[in-house]
């Protein structure tokens, strides 16, 4: 998404603005080029040497120091420009950007600039909470400017508050995003879709449960690539052992009435429901209140059937294109093709989960899809964001036949 992006990191004279060494390193890493200019008030905190180094670029300070004779470097940097960052952010420059003001190089670059601009606001609560810092946040935004929301934390001043600069992996992830959301000709740009991970857990008493192997890292995966081709994302997630992806609404929940109660909630709106969970078949009839003692010498405990929440979907299914999963570990064919009829399933993802590195727990997938009227395609062994990206490619083909 950065890969060969020409960024202009501009910093402001914040506090914060020793993390923006660190913002440039991890642009480079994403591919990005990096240029970056200084207010004054930045070089009171840093200097610009931390950031040639870093960049490997002249750093641009001062409107007037026109090196190339048959260039003007504010116009020209802006031109180079395919993403203007400002982190740190402080109020005074939002102050001018939200004005029009240009009068040293980092403001005149950004006037001159028809790129987006991309501003990290950093300072102290007060001042972001400041009538005219809202005011003139609110004119950036209407300027079709991104702002990125400082985060909530410990500030340098010792207290609490909102207005700490996010930290740079963070900024850079958003960057992305803000990148994707700017692709006007994505394939799923105002598509909602909903994708369940992981494996569900029911109880037996307040200690125990049952579940199974699922990781949730295949709708994990799922879910960051339908975000990459510009969907709205709903996760709901029945593991808190991955982090959060980011630009998505995760929902966490534990047993399969939970996860069907969830999808139920926003069913109407979606486009896509990939169920890609390991939902229980079965549940402890009772859930015991207290914790069951080690009294007996054996233990019955009488499991009920949880409802499908697949077939559930198929039976109330409008326009939404119906995406499940089968792991199984023998006839993997005909256990596919009867789900796909009985649940009403627009695709059945089938893995034979007996095989080496395929499924529950691992890294890499080898699946065969199914589909109504058509025959199964394989998709041969690869990396679970490998067979996300595939699996999505044959569903929007499919949707758009
Ligand atoms: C120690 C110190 C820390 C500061 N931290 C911030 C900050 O985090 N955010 C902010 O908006 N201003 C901060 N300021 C105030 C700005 O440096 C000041 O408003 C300056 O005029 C900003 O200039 P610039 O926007 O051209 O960089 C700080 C000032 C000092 C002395």
């Amino acid at each position: 998404m950065l890969d060969n992006k020409n960024v202009v990191l501009y910093v402001s004279g914040g506090i914060a603005a020793y993390k923006a060494a660190d913002l440039v390193r991890q642009l480079i890493k994403q591919g990005a080029n990096v240029k970056v200019a200084m207010t004054a008030s930045a070089q009171e905190f840093v200097t610009p040497l931390t950031f040639q180094i870093l960049s490997k670029h002249h750093v641009y300070t001062d409107t007037f120091d026109e090196r190339q004779e048959d260039k003007v470097s504010h116009i020209h940097l802006a031109d180079w420009t395919d993403i203007a960052v400002i982190a740190p952010a402080t109020a005074n420059i939002i102050a001018k950007l939200a004005n029009g003001i240009a009068d040293d190089f980092a403001t005149t670059t950004l006037l001159a600039t028809t790129a987006p601009v991309f501003v990290v606001p950093a300072m102290n609560s007060h001042m972001l909470e400041n009538p005219a810092t809202a005011r003139n946040l609110t004119t950036l935004r209407a300027d079709n400017r991104f702002v990125m929301e400082p985060e909530t934390g410990f500030l340098a001043e010792g207290y609490e508050g909102k207005g700490r600069l996010p930290e740079p992996v963070t900024i850079v992830e958003s960057i992305k995003q803000f990148l994707v959301s700017q692709q006007l000709d994505l394939p799923l740009k105002n598509k909602h879709v909903i994708i369940t991970a992981g494996g569900t857990k029911e109880r037996i008493d307040p200690v125990r449960y049952i579940t199974n192997d699922s990781s949730g890292k295949m709708g994990y995966s799922l879910a960051s690539v339908a975000r990459d081709l510009g969907a709205h994302v709903t996760l709901i997630s029945a593991t808190k052992q991955l982090s959060n992806p980011f630009g998505i609404d995760v929902v966490h929940i534990s047993s399969a009435s939970e996860m069907l109660e969830t999808v139920m909630k926003t069913y109407n709106s979606a486009d896509i429901v990939v169920m890609a969970a390991a939902v229980s078949d079965y549940r402890p009839k009772k859930q015991a209140a207290k914790k069951i003692k080690k009294n007996e010498e054996s233990l019955i405990i009488e499991f009920e059937k949880t409802r499908d929440i697949l077939y559930q979907l198929g039976q109330e299914k409008q326009k939404q294109f119906l995406i499940g999963f089968a792991a199984e570990t023998n006839d993997l064919e005909s256990y596919a093709q009867e789900k796909l009829k009985r649940k009403k399933a627009n695709m059945i993802v089938a893995n034979d989960v007996s095989k080496p590195n395929v499924g529950f727990n691992k890294n890499t997938n080898e699946v065969t899809i199914f589909m109504p009227n058509s025959e199964p395609i394989e998709i041969s062994l690869r990396s679970k964001e490998e067979v996300a990206a595939e699996i999505f490619k044959i569903a929007i083909k499919q949707m758009i036949k």
